[in-house]
C-alpha cells in the first residue's frame, strides 16, 4: 500500500519555514494515516474493490465535499483564494459526473457544516486541499477497476493541483503569524478529517 514519507523527517524539514502547516501535519498525521487502513482504501490500494463499492465511495465523498461547502468558501474567502475555491467547486462537480458516468444517483446531501470562526474554516480547508495530493495515489490505484479516466476524474485532479497546494501554504503561513493561537486551525483540520471519516461509515 501507498504511504506517506515518514512524518518525522517531513516534520524537521518544514519546521521552521512552515511551522502552521507543521502544526497540522503533525496533529493530523495519526488521523490521516488510519484513513489508509479505511476499507475502500485499503481494498482499493490491494485491487480488490468492486463497482458497486467504489460507487459508495464516491457518494461519500460527494457527501462530504457537500456539507463543507460554506466552510470551504469562508476559508477561501479569509484567505483571498478565489481560484482554490473554484477549483474546489470543480472537485465536487467533478463527483458528480464520475456518478452519473457510473449510472448512479446523487447521494441526499446532509446538512451543511457551519464554521465555527475563521480560523476553524482554514484549517478544515487545509484538510480538503490536502485530500487532492492523495488523489492522484488513487487515481492511479484504479487503474485495475476503470480502464480510462472516465469515472474517477475527481481523483486525477488537474495540472494546477500542486501549485494551488503551495499557494494555500502560503497563505496559510501567513494566516498563521496572525493568530495568537495554532488551536482553532488545528481543531478545524482534526474535525475535516473525522467528519471524512464519518461520511464513509455512514455511505458503507
Ligand atoms: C488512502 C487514501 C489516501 C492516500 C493514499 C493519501 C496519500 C497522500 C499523499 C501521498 C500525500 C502527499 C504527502 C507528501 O507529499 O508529503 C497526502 C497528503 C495529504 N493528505 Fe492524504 N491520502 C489519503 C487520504 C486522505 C484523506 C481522506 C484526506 C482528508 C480527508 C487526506 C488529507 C491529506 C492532507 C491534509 C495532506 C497534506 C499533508 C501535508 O501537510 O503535507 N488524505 N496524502
Amino acid at each position: 500500500m501507498t504511504r506517506l514519507r515518514d512524518p518525522a523527517d517531513r516534520r524537521s524539514r518544514q519546521r521552521s519555514a512552515q511551522p502552521a502547516r507543521s502544526a497540522l501535519q503533525a496533529e493530523t498525521t495519526s488521523i490521516h494515516e488510519a484513513l489508509h487502513d479505511a476499507p475502500p482504501f485499503a481494498a482499493i490500494a490491494e485491487q480488490r474493490l468492486r463497482s458497486s463499492d467504489y460507487t459508495r465511495l464516491l457518494s461519500a465523498l460527494f457527501a462530504y465535499h457537500s456539507s463543507l461547502q460554506f466552510i470551504v468558501a469562508a476559508g477561501c474567502r479569509r484567505l483571498e483564494l478565489q481560484a482554490l475555491l473554484n477549483a474546489c467547486e470543480l472537485r465536487r462537480h467533478r463527483l458528480a459526473v464520475d456518478l452519473a458516468t457510473l449510472n448512479a444517483q446523487l447521494p441526499p446531501v446532509g446538512k451543511s457544516v457551519a464554521a465555527v470562526d475563521d480560523a476553524w474554516a482554514v484549517g478544515c480547508l487545509y484538510t480538503l486541499v490536502g485530500s487532492s495530493l492523495g488523489g492522484k495515489v488513487i487515481f492511479r490505484q484504479l487503474d485495475y477497476l476503470l480502464p480510462t479516466p472516465a469515472g474517477r476524474t475527481f481523483f486525477a485532479g488537474t495540472a494546477g493541483d500542486g501549485e494551488r497546494w503551495r499557494e494555500f501554504c502560503n497563505r496559510l503561513e501567513a494566516f498563521g503569524t496572525e493568530q495568537q493561537s495554532l488551536t482553532p486551525l488545528i481543531e478545524g483540520a482534526h474535525f475535516a478529517f473525522e467528519h471524512f471519516a464519518s461520511c464513509l461509515e455512514r455511505h458503507r
